[in-house]
Formats: structure tokens, sequence, C-alpha cells
């Protein structure tokens, strides 16, 4: 025989030699859950070794994301009160404004992502304002605009909007450069499907709808070219980092969007796809870490260069004990 594929398969050093694809802590990133108060650390059930967490928590997390090398994290919030306009998402002393504060005043390298939308803090659970029964897309322009300019100046380095409105990013975009912060960048969720992989985020952070569902914003999964139309769009707008999400059950979207853009790419491993592996590895039915690797690294080959995962520490935790045997 003259072609044998298992040639560089032989050993380690060879495999290792011709591996196409490397995951690196650099392409992680860390969500975390940030409620009001002191001291407070309340585990999520769905979400096992995730916890709602103060600030002053929240900062000794962030020091240990730091400790193990992952660059970035990502705050979504939990507010004090909801209402019809979600308030508190552009409070000054809102939950993420303050937990960004306390963040960047002790770790000032950790880069800080901060989620832009209104679903955790409007009484209705929608991403948007509800206008006749409908979230109306251009009232909650003017409102995602204020959240991202408050979390800017809370000091966060980029706004994520995942909120799927129609021209957010543009509008996010012109106000901060308005407002002289023309440094912040966007984390655009461009391409974000109405997934039933958020079922356990949407607990973590009391953010479900209460009525209906967000199918009339977020994509429909049966959807490819459409995530190429939202992505230009994003880019056009003045995106800096083009996301889809989730990851696991769309690395073919991942692969398409890789190809036709040039901006980096992130992937969002999302809540559900989390919880089932943990859910498997604790029945025993997986092994929980290397399905978890595997999956990340597939991520990676899909084509992301950036990785929302809450597998980040215990991803980063291998990376840097990992020796192929
Ligand atoms: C807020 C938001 C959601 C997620 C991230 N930002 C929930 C949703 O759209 O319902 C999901 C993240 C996850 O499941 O891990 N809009």
């Amino acid at each position: 025989m003259i072609r044998r594929p298992r040639r560089t398969r032989r050993n380690a050093t060879i495999r290792r030699m011709v591996r196409e694809t490397a995951l690196s802590v650099d392409d992680l990133v860390y969500p975390l859950f940030v409620k009001h108060g002191r001291g407070e650390r309340e585990p999520i059930v769905s979400m096992a070794g995730h916890y709602r967490v103060s600030a002053d928590e929240l900062v000794k997390e962030a020091e240990e994301v730091r400790s193990l090398g992952i660059p970035a994290i990502i705050l979504f919030g939990i507010p004090q009160r909801k209402d019809e306009m979600g308030r508190e998402a552009y409070s000054r002393d809102g939950v993420v404004q303050r937990a960004v504060a306390a963040v960047k005043e002790r770790i000032p390298e950790l880069l800080v992502i901060t989620d832009v939308c209104l679903c955790q803090y409007t009484d209705h659970g929608h991403c948007g304002i509800i206008k006749n029964n409908q979230v109306d897309n251009d009232a909650t322009l003017e409102v995602l605009s204020r959240v991202a300019l408050s979390h800017a100046e809370a000091g966060a380095d980029f706004v994520a909007p995942s909120d799927m409105m129609d021209g957010r990013v543009r509008a996010i975009r012109e106000t901060l450069e308005s407002e002289g912060f023309k440094d912040t960048g966007i984390l655009a969720y461009a391409v974000k499907y109405a997934s039933s992989f958020y079922g356990p985020f949407r607990d973590a952070a009391d953010s479900a709808p209460m009525f209906g569902d967000r199918k009339s914003y977020q994509m429909d999964t049966a959807n490819a070219r459409e995530a190429i139309k939202e992505a230009l769009l994003d880019v056009e707008e003045g995106a800096d980092i083009i996301m889809v999400k989730p990851a696991l059950a769309y690395l073919d979207i991942i692969h398409r969007v890789r190809s036709r853009i040039e901006l980096p790419v992130a992937a969002y491993s999302v809540s559900g796809e989390y919880a089932m592996v943990k859910a498997a590895d604790q029945k025993g039915w997986i092994e929980g870490e290397k399905v978890m690797m595997e999956i990340l690294l597939s991520i990676k080959r899909a084509g992301a260069d950036l990785i929302l995962t809450y597998f980040a520490k215990e991803g980063a935790r291998i990376l840097r004990d990992y020796e192929e045997p």
C-alpha cells in the first residue's frame, strides 16, 4: 500500500506535529452572573459549578479567572427590580454597572464584556419594549443605547448586544462615539437563534418571557443563509466581533460565517450545551472532561476565534496541566 494515513497517527509525537487545530486559553471567555448584596454566592441548580454572586464575590471569581490565564469575562445582571422599561438595565448604580467598576478597579487588565439586553430587567421578560403586545424595534434601540452607554461609563471594554433588534449595533455605535467612548468595542450577538438550548440560562437569570416566545426577533433555527445577512449587517453597522449562538448545534453556521467575514468570530456555547454534558457526566454516561474538550475543539475547528463557555475555567485548567500520554 502506498497511501497509509495511519503513518501520521502512529504515535503522540507525530500526532502533535500534524494536528490542525489547537485550543488555547486565549480563546476563552467566562460568563458570570452578578446580583445585588454582599457575600452572596447562590448555586445555579441547572448549571453545576455556577453561581449568582454579588460584586465582592465576583471580584474573587474574576481573580481566579485571571490567574488561570483566561483573558475575558462576560457579565449578566440579575436586577433587584423589574419594570416594563427595564430601567435598572441603564441605571448608573445598576447591578452590572457596579460590578464592572469593581472588577476593573481590582483587575484592570481583565477584559470585561457586558451583555446588553433587557430580558432580565423587564417584568414581561422580553428583550425589548412592548407596544401593542409586540416588541417594538425602534423604541427598544433607544433604551439599548442607554444601557450600552451606562456599561461603557462603568468601564466595560466591550458591550455585547444580545437582543436581536434591527439596527442596534449602529444605534449603540453612534451613541458610544458621540459620548466619547470611541474605544469601547461591540461584540455583536449577530447570529442568535431562537433556541431551546437557553433553558438553564433563563432559569439562572430569571429571564424567561411571560408571554409568547422570542421568535419574532431571534432567528429561525432552520436558516443558514440568513446568518450571513445578519452577520454582514452587523459588520456594516460597526461591530468589532461577530458572534454566533448557540455553538454546538450550529457548527455549520460558525463555519459559514467564518468563511464570509474578516472580523474575529466568536461562538457562544450556551447554558443547555453545558448542562447536558454535566448531567450525563454526573450519571456516569460520558467522560465529561473529555467530551467538554472535544466540544470546545470542534467549535474552534468550525472556525471560531473566541468561545464563550461555562467550561472556561475547567478547560483552562486542563490546557494548563495536560500532556498527551
Ligand atoms: C439575553 C441572553 C440570553 C442568553 C444570553 N443572553 C437568553 C435568551 O436570549 O433568552 C443565553 C445564554 C445561555 O443560554 O447560556 N437575551
